[in-house]
């Protein structure tokens, strides 16, 4: 089969080209921002049609929830339009296109947590630019992969597990918001579940969850955090509303994975991160 994956410099991205680049089970092909703009449509079909993959995987997104409040247009373009033009052009081209999708297309409200056909609400422009995203996808192709993942953590890029390490070197007391809850989730975990999914499930169209196992606070992550590095710095408390960021965020964001199984649990994977990270 023929990939082509989109967005390789991305946190995701790069550890999804590690993945199939170590596998060499596919011809693979990887582009970057400076390759394609996926909100060039022109470009969009113009290098689909040449490369003619079987599948695309898009990777690339505008990521920073708070900055997405004040660029409401630019990132409805690039979460959501951009999606569309690429849906057309695997459409035309008869390829799949994978796409990946987030817990914040929910208002986090839903104690049991959400599963893959609930309904939708986002709170937040950057919610609701991947919700067009997803819903653009599914009006312009039948093939399509919508996988939607939580709290990302992993070697190449900002996350949040850097920015405490990070944090801890200049502050004695770090404050983290106890009233937020998620799956934090390991790219490299998340990037052999892609490929895994790919193995397996190819032809069967539709919206996935996939993380790794188990809920915590951003507090409690943290608290794991300086546990498994043994740095000795205090943590405080803070609520949502306390902290005021300028996108409001969902209290409860947990992806129930009906359809695929879990990766495995987010302690594990942290170690090993830690282990990579210092
Ligand atoms: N990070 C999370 O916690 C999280 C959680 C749930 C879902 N997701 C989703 O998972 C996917 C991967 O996220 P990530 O954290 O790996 O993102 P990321 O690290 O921000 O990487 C996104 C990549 O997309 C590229 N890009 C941005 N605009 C582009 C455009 N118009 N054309 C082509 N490339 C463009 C960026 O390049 P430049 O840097 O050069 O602009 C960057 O390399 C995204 O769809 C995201 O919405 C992420």
């Amino acid at each position: 089969m023929k990939i082509l994956l989109i967005g390789k410099k991305g946190l995701l991205g790069h550890e999804i080209v590690k993945t199939f680049q170590n596998a060499q089970t596919h011809d693979f092909m990887a582009l970057g921002h400076e390759d394609i703009d996926i909100t060039d449509q022109e470009t969009v079909f113009r290098l689909l049609k040449d490369l003619k993959p079987n599948l695309v995987i898009n990777s690339a997104a505008f990521t920073y929830v708070d900055e997405c409040e004040t660029k409401k247009q630019f990132v409805m373009a690039v979460n959501g339009d951009a999606n569309g033009n690429l849906a057309r052009a695997c459409n035309m081209i008869g390829a799949h296109l994978m796409y990946f999708s987030t817990d914040y297309v929910f208002d986090g409200t839903k104690e049991e947590g959400y599963n893959e056909n609930d309904a939708v609400s986002p709170i937040n422009v950057y919610g609701e630019s991947k919700l067009r995203g997803e819903q653009l996808i599914q009006q312009n192709t039948d093939k399509f992969y919508i996988i939607r993942t939580s709290w990302l953590f992993g070697m190449n890029g900002a996350n949040f597990v850097k920015t405490m390490i990070d944090t801890a070197q200049k502050k004695e007391l770090i404050t983290v918001v106890d009233d937020q809850i998620g799956k934090p989730t390991y790219t490299i975990d998340l990037a052999e579940g892609v490929y895994n999914f790919v193995q397996n499930n190819i032809g069967n169209s539709g919206i996935y969850h996939l993380t790794n196992e188990g809920i915590t606070s951003w507090y409690d992550f943290a608290k794991k955090i300086f546990e498994i590095t043994k740095i000795d710095v205090q943590l405080s408390p803070v609520s949502t509303k306390e902290l005021n960021r300028p996108a409001k965020r969902p209290y409860i964001s947990i992806l129930n994975n009906n359809k695929l199984p879990h990766l495995r649990h987010h302690h594990e994977a942290l170690q090993d991160y830690l282990n990579h990270l210092l």
